[in-house]
């Protein structure tokens, strides 16, 4: 897949508005990710405006989803001062972006302040758009949304990914294009929406290792029995048994790609961390091409030590898992 460059644009004293993945609680990973584009952007003295979201406020300003105490956070990353405006789109936001100096960075509010981002409402995306003269994608774990700020900014300016963006995509595609057989997707966390994309995975992974309260979700339904291994619960729910976890061991040993997705178990008690544990280092030991995905596998890996083992941990838990079973984001088309 071929996405234009910000390497291949000057950027020099120029207005650009970056979307960045700022849904963050305490651990800020995330905002680390983007600091190779915002270093580089800093250098070449842009005019700087971040957006991004935090939460689902669903157009509601809710104060403890406020942007406001991320600025200070950002401006450590880049060892530069990042001004806040407690606004989105109007005059003062137009009458603020215009006034800014070279180098100045200025972050505006939470994006879904504004019912229109998630509606995608033309007029939106173009006031945003009107801030700045380039528009960088910088938010890989939010571009399966087809929100204003991720495929509406773009048709109004021309647009690049971010360098981060850019390795997201090269990293997934080596699961996609001609992966090491067998393909092994380990997925569990609570999210219902994952259901959806176990039954898009069959067509790429040898065997779907089911885990987290995913099973229950299923009932007694399985939709593909050859390929889907339904992971047996505990009886609190909490956790894999020991059983599944054998079994599941017994895939991954053999497996020349590994993708995972979510817990296997509350894997913050420790009473309910067996599965992610010896799931998680059976991967760990594997000579599989490892990737990982999503806030809490990638919490949990980062606890149980394990970061340097894998090739690849995605700032995306829904964006990579849609970018593996289609091959494409609404983010990365709008950029082509
Ligand atoms: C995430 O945190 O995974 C992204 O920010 C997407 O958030 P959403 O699921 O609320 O759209």
């Amino acid at each position: 897949m071929d996405l234009p460059k910000l390497s291949n644009v000057d950027v020099v004293g120029k207005r650009v508005i970056v979307r960045m993945d700022l849904d963050v609680d305490e651990d800020y990973t995330r905002l680390e990710f983007a600091e190779e584009t915002l270093d580089y952007l800093v250098s070449k003295n842009t005019r700087l405006i971040l957006i991004g979201h935090k939460g689902r406020p669903e157009g509601e300003k809710i104060p403890e989803l406020s942007l406001a105490p991320i600025a200070d956070v950002l401006g450590g990353i880049v060892g530069e001062k990042v001004n806040f405006f407690h606004d989105i789109v109007g005059y003062e936001v137009q009458k603020r972006a215009k006034m800014l100096g070279e180098g100045e960075i200025l972050l505006l509010e939470n994006l879904r302040f504004e019912k229109d981002e998630e509606e995608n409402n033309e007029v939106f995306s173009k006031d945003l758009a009107s801030l700045a003269e380039i528009y960088v994608n910088e938010a890989f774990a939010v571009s399966h949304r087809p929100h204003a700020s991720i495929v509406g900014i773009p048709k109004f300016l021309p647009h690049f990914a971010g360098f981060r963006f850019l390795k997201e995509v090269e990293a997934l595609n080596r699961v996609l294009v001609s992966p090491k057989k067998p393909v092994v997707l380990v997925i569990g966390g609570i999210k219902e929406d994952k259901v959806e994309y176990i039954r898009s995975f069959t067509t790429i992974a040898d065997k779907i290792l089911v885990g987290g309260r995913l099973p229950l979700l299923f009932g007694e339904e399985n939709p593909d029995p050859d390929k889907i291994m339904m992971g047996q619960l505990i009886p609190d729910k909490e956790d894999i048994t020991l059983n599944t976890i054998d079994k599941f061991k017994r895939e991954i040993t053999k497996a020349g790609t590994i993708v995972v997705a979510g817990v296997q178990g509350k894997y913050e008690d420790k009473g309910h961390r067996q599965g992610s544990l010896e799931v998680f280092n059976a991967i760990a030991a594997s000579s599989a091409f490892k990737v990982a995905g999503g806030g809490d596998a990638e919490a949990a890996i980062t606890e149980f030590g394990l970061n340097e083992r894998f090739d690849w941990i995605s700032v995306g838990g829904g964006a990579m898992l849609e970018y593996l079973a289609k091959g494409t984001l609404p983010g990365t088309e709008a950029l082509k």
